[in-house]
C-alpha cells in the first residue's frame, strides 16, 4: 500500500489516514478513477459491484482494481448494511451512473443503519445541483440528485458535494464521457458565442481531489468546487488550443441556444440530458454566475493551494500524441500490406 498522503487535516476517526473507504459505481467513467485515487492514498478501499454483468470491459475494471488492492464485495450476497459494518467502512463514495441516481436512497438507509459511516459523498460529480437550472431532461436528472442531497442532510451522517464541473477533453454536447474521444478533427461545434467559459478538470484529478475531500474535515457538511483558474476556458478557447497541438485551422460552425434547447426538449435520455447541460453551461454560464457562500461552499484550491491540477494545454497535448501514435501505427500497417513493388519504392522516386 502507498503511503498516506492526505496532510494535517485528515478527521480523527480512528487512523491517521481515516477509515475504509466503500466505493459504489467503481467501474463507470468517473467512479475509475476515484477508486484509482483512494487506491494510490493507500487507504483501505472496498468496491461494490453488481452481479451478472458479463460485460468484458467492466470485468476487467473490477480485475485491475483487484489488483491494485480493491476488495470487492458482491452485492447481494450480504446486504450493503452489512458489508458496511464488516469492514469499518467510514466514508461511502457514490459514483453511480445517471441512469441509477434515485438507488441512493436505499444506499442512504443502509449507512445510517450501519453506524460506521462518518463521511458519505453522493454521485454529484458536475455541477451544484440547487444552483443550476438546465431546462427539460436536465433539470429532472437535477432534481433526482436534490432528492438525494436532501435525504443526505436529513441522515445524519456529514456529507460533502463534489461539484467538479466540466472534464477535460472537448465538451461535445452529445456525448455523456466525451473525454473518452479526442477533441475533433474535422469542424468546431461553438456554443452560442462561444465566449462562456467553464472549468476543466482531468479524470485523474477529480478522483484526487475527491478523495481528499472526503477525508478533510473541513470540507465535512459542505459544498466543494473544483475551480482550477488554469482550466477556465471558453469553447473559442479550447479550439484555438487545440488548433496550435495539430498545427492546422478548423472551421467552427455555431450551435445555437435554440438548437441545444430543442435536443433538450426532446427528452432522448440521455443525450437530452447533455445537450441540456451543454446548454446551462456555455450559454447560461452556470459554472461561474454565482457568488460562493462562505457558510457552505468551498474551493479545493482554497485547501490545497500547493497541488497542481493537470492543465488542459497537458491533456491536449497528449491527446495529440495519441493520434500521432495512431497515424504512425497505420501508415506501418498500410505499408506492410501493400504490394511488394510500392514498398520498395523508394521515397523521392
Ligand atoms: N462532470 C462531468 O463531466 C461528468 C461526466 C459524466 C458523469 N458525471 C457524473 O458522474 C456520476 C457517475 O456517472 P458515470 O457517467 O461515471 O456513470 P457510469 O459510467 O454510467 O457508471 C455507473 C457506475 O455505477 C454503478 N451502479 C449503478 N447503479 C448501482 C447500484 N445500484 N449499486 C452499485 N453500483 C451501481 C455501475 O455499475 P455496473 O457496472 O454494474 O453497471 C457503474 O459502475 C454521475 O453523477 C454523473 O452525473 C459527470
Amino acid at each position: 500500500m502507498a503511503p498516506c498522503d492526505q496532510g494535517p487535516h485528515v478527521e480523527a476517526c480512528g487512523s491517521c489516514c481515516g477509515g475504509p473507504a466503500l466505493i459504489l459505481g467503481a467501474t463507470g467513467y468517473i467512479g475509475r478513477f476515484v477508486a484509482e485515487a483512494c487506491l494510490d492514498s493507500g487507504r483501505k478501499t472496498c468496491i461494490l459491484v453488481r452481479p451478472g454483468n458479463a460485460c468484458p470491459a467492466r470485468a476487467a475494471a473490477v480485475d485491475a482494481l483487484r489488483h491494485k488492492g480493491a476488495i470487492v464485495i458482491e452485492d447481494g450476497v450480504d446486504s450493503v448494511e452489512t458489508a458496511i459494518r464488516a469492514h469499518g467502512v467510514e466514508v461511502v463514495i457514490s459514483v453511480m451512473g445517471g441512469a441509477n441516481i434515485l438507488d441512493q436512497l436505499l444506499l442512504i438507509d443502509a449507512i445510517r443503519a450501519a453506524g460506521t459511516v462518518k463521511r458519505f459523498l453522493p454521485s454529484e460529480f458536475g455541477h451544484d445541483v440547487d444552483r443550476a437550472q438546465p431546462v427539460g431532461a436536465g433539470l429532472a436528472f437535477y432534481e433526482e440528485k436534490r432528492r438525494v442531497r436532501r435525504a443526505a442532510e436529513a441522515s445524519g451522517v456529514a456529507y460533502t458535494y463534489i461539484c467538479c464541473n466540466s472534464i477535460a477533453g472537448w465538451p461535445y454536447f452529445d456525448n455523456k464521457h466525451p473525454s473518452e474521444v479526442p477533441p475533433p478533427l474535422d469542424r468546431f461545434q461553438i456554443y452560442g458565442d462561444g465566449g462562456v467559459r467553464a472549468f476543466f478538470v482531468d479524470g485523474s484529478d477529480i478522483g484526487k481531489f475527491t478523495i481528499k475531500a472526503a477525508y478533510d474535515a473541513r470540507c465535512a457538511n459542505k459544498i466543494v468546487h473544483f475551480r482550477p483558474a488554469c482550466n477556465l476556458l471558453s469553447t473559442n478557447e479550447m479550439a484555438s488550443l487545440w488548433e496550435t497541438k495539430i498545427g492546422r485551422t478548423l472551421p467552427r460552425v455555431a450551435l445555437s441556444e435554440d438548437d441545444l434547447l430543442t435536443l433538450a426538449q426532446e427528452n432522448i435520455i440521455p443525450a437530452s440530458i447533455v445537450a441540456s447541460l451543454t446548454h446551462d453551461i456555455f450559454i447560461n454560464g452556470c459554472q461561474t454566475n454565482f457568488c460562493m457562500d462562505a457558510g457552505s461552499d468551498i474551493e479545493i484550491s482554497a485547501l490545497y493551494p500547493d497541488v497542481p491540477f493537470r492543465t488542459v494545454d497537458e491533456c491536449f497535448d497528449a491527446y495529440a500524441e495519441g493520434l500521432r501514435l495512431l497515424e504512425t501505427e497505420e501508415a506501418e500497417e498500410n505499408n506492410s500490406n501493400a504490394p511488394a513493388v510500392d514498398r520498395l519504392t523508394p521515397a523521392c522516386a
